[in-house]
């Protein structure tokens, strides 16, 4: 027989080369999207005038009062128009509690602001909603929540922000692309039995600690301190909130060896979450990796009372990093779970047809 006069490319081969133009193509695309995404410098000047006009007049109430950002605006993963979420710390002994600051400040702020005011003392962590409407000024308003004393939530803000600095292109990409598309999806409310932004982030970082062999993210909560540490200086409330927080540091020595490109990880992350993390028995733990609902006391238990919601409040189990026997996921409901696993599937299956990336980007986050 005659030999062919080049060498045919063998089918494995343009396939690969096809996937690899792909998600090349794709992973561009995620960039240039997120980038539109971000706040404006201007926001940014806004929010923090804010924070600081706030924080004035809450120490007309407590003197020895600080307001700090934590949440999306304080951990790099906010997007444009985020609302702020606030925390007042009381640096003394004698203080008020805090379902009576709560209403002392609602009646301050809706003396002396234009914001429409809504004081929650009896809520699970008291707080005062402020919201303004759009104006010329602010197109899309300003939403802000203000907490008391809540040092946990500093913490596993300040977590978040270290795993966003280890690799900002991919970590903060991802995350923010899909706070984006779970939110066009209507998969991104706590209070409609889905999941709030807080649970996605913690997904994604599961995901890039624990189930990416070799990983993207090292476990900061597992590497072990440089100096011996006191327990007064690493528990808040009972929980250890210790973690390898000197990135610079750790960035000389530790380099993942993980080189895939944000699309591939985001492609694995939908597949991962539409077919392979074990929904009905695993808690996803990014201080320990899969758990066990068993082990933690968050099975369903189908034997208990019609007054006992535990079943729909362990459907999904995500463990708070820092406050292990919390579950972030627990406000997700029977149906909110389909959805979210329905929307995992849904992403699944316009990547796996490998449309433009540009394509893929919108029928993805269509609305
Ligand atoms: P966007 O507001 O959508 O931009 O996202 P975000 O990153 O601000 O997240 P979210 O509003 O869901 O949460 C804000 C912060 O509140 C988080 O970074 C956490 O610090 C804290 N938080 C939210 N939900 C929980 C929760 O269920 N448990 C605990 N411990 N903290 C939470
Ligand atoms: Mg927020």
């Amino acid at each position: 027989s005659q030999s062919l006069p080049y060498a045919p490319v063998p089918n494995q081969r343009r396939h690969a080369y096809r996937h690899r133009l792909f998600v090349n193509e794709l992973s561009q695309a995620l960039f240039e999207f997120v980038g539109q995404l971000l706040p404006t410098a201007q926001e940014l000047v806004v929010k923090e005038d804010v924070r600081k006009l706030l924080e004035r007049l809450i120490r007309t109430i407590e003197p020895e009062s600080r307001l700090l950002s934590f949440g999306s605006t304080a951990n790099g993963f906010n997007l444009r128009n985020s609302d702020m979420d606030l925390c007042c710390l009381i640096d003394s002994d004698e203080r008020l509690s805090a379902s009576d600051l709560v209403v002392m400040l609602g009646d301050l702020l809706e003396r002396e602001t234009k914001f429409r005011v809504k004081p929650l003392p009896h809520a699970r962590i008291p707080i005062v909603k402020l919201s303004l409407d759009p104006s010329p000024g602010f197109p899309s308003g300003i939403a802000c929540d203000i907490g008391f004393e809540n040092r946990l939530a500093l913490e596993n803000t300040r977590l978040l922000m270290c795993y966003a600095m280890i690799d900002p292109p991919r970590v903060r990409t991802f995350v923010l692309f899909l706070k984006v598309w779970s939110k066009r999806r209507k998969i991104n409310s706590p209070y409609q039995g889905t999941l709030s932004s807080y649970g996605y982030v913690l997904l994604v970082i599961y995901f890039l600690v624990h189930v990416k062999n070799p990983p993207v993210l090292p476990n900061l909560q597992q590497i072990p301190p440089l100096r011996p540490v006191s327990k007064e200086d690493t528990h808040i409330n009972g929980y250890n909130t210790w973690f390898f927080d000197d990135i610079e540091l750790l960035c000389q020595s530790w380099r993942s060896s993980n080189t895939e490109t944000v699309a591939e990880l985001l492609i694995d992350f939908f597949r991962y979450y539409s077919r392979d993390f074990a929904y009905s028995t695993g808690v996803a733990s990014i201080r320990a990796g899969l758990l066990k609902k068993e082990s933690k006391g968050w099975q369903n238990d189908l034997s208990s009372s019609k007054f006992n919601d535990s079943r729909e409040r362990n459907r999904f189990c995500i463990e708070d990093p820092f406050e292990t026997d919390f579950n972030v996921a627990r406000c997700v409901t029977r149906e909110g779970l389909y959805q979210i696993r329905g929307e995992f599937m849904r992403a699944s299956r316009i990547l796996a047809m490998r449309p433009r990336a540009l394509v893929a980007l919108s029928q993805l986050c269509e609305e």
